[in-house]
């Protein structure tokens, strides 16, 4: 049966793409961001995963206004990248890992979940770069499963929905008859809000606590409505739900491997935390 390594969340901000091509790492704006992912590359360097199931939110690359489903999961032998407009480069494509996808759909539908089913997916930066921060050099190693969650167009699902569906899927995970090693991925968050009268509102003193409750007690964010969710982290921080997922799918207790956490990047608090299942 498959092994779940542990959880692995980021931000994902288009900005990462154009500072990844233009080499930037090392600039003073970039350098706490991107030297939060070292210890990372250490731990995975160590534990080698070998599939990545990856909770993100599409902004309309793949899915637009007219057709939101609120889980999709993708089914796909490659999932490519395509231009979004921030003028950053697209990447290689990443290979599938078809026979989890079918597994984790089959287990998702059996357990009343309702999703889409996608064999033709393009994914975009929510996607993209978090792979790119987690293993920076050549071709993505791992096979990927993507599983989509709507955090764009309203309504959106509940945290604890968010939180049921992660835990399933990690169920679906560990009943795989594979002999591999998953390493659950969730990107998006910490609080900004890109709209509206609160554009830039950044909550610090949530996010921290946010990041806490992930290892020491992973359900106290179900306990808000997406509404206070929005209120507390603004209008795009609620994609901090693909965070709740991968904790749920992870299941049981944590160690922090590590974790960092800088304010702006662009319009966002970028948050990173590495846990590991113990
Ligand atoms: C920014 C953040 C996001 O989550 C996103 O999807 C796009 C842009 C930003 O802060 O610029
Ligand atoms: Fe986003």
């Amino acid at each position: 049966m498959a092994t779940i390594i542990g959880g692995l969340t980021t931000s994902h901000v288009p900005a990462i793409g154009g500072a990844i091509a233009r080499g930037l790492q090392q600039e003073p704006y970039w350098k706490p961001f991107f030297d939060g992912f070292l210890p990372v590359h250490r731990w995975l360097a160590d534990v080698k995963p070998d599939v990545a199931v990856v909770f993100y939110n599409d902004h309309g690359l793949n899915f637009f206004l007219d057709k939101m489903p609120t889980f999709a999961v993708g089914a796909a032998p490659e999932y490519r990248n395509a231009d979004e407009g921030w003028g950053i480069p697209t990447l290689p494509p990443f290979r599938g890992e078809t026979d989890l996808s079918w597994h984790v759909i089959d287990h998702l539908v059996e357990r009343e979940f309702d999703i889409t089913t996608c064999q033709e997916m393009l994914v975009d930066h929510a996607f993209t770069l978090p792979l790119k921060l987690f293993w920076p050099e050549g071709e993505c190693p791992v096979t990927v499963v993507p599983v989509c969650i709507n955090t764009v167009q309203f309504p959106l699902p509940s945290a604890k929905r968010c939180y049921a569906l992660g835990r399933a899927v990690g169920e679906a995970i560990r009943s795989w008859a594979a002999d591999k090693r998953v390493v659950v991925i969730g990107t998006g968050g910490l609080s900004h809000q890109l709209d509206g009268r609160r554009a830039g509102f950044i909550n610090k003193p949530f996010d921290l606590k946010f990041m806490d409750s992930l290892v020491s007690d992973p359900e106290w964010a179900t306990q808000f409505s997406i509404h206070e969710l929005v209120e507390k982290t603004g209008t795009q921080g609620v994609e901090l739900l693909m965070w709740l997922a991968t904790r749920a799918a992870v299941g049981g207790p944590v160690r922090k491997v590590h974790a960092n956490y800088h304010i702006p990047i662009s319009n966002t608090a970028a948050g990173m935390m590495a846990l590991e299942a113990v």
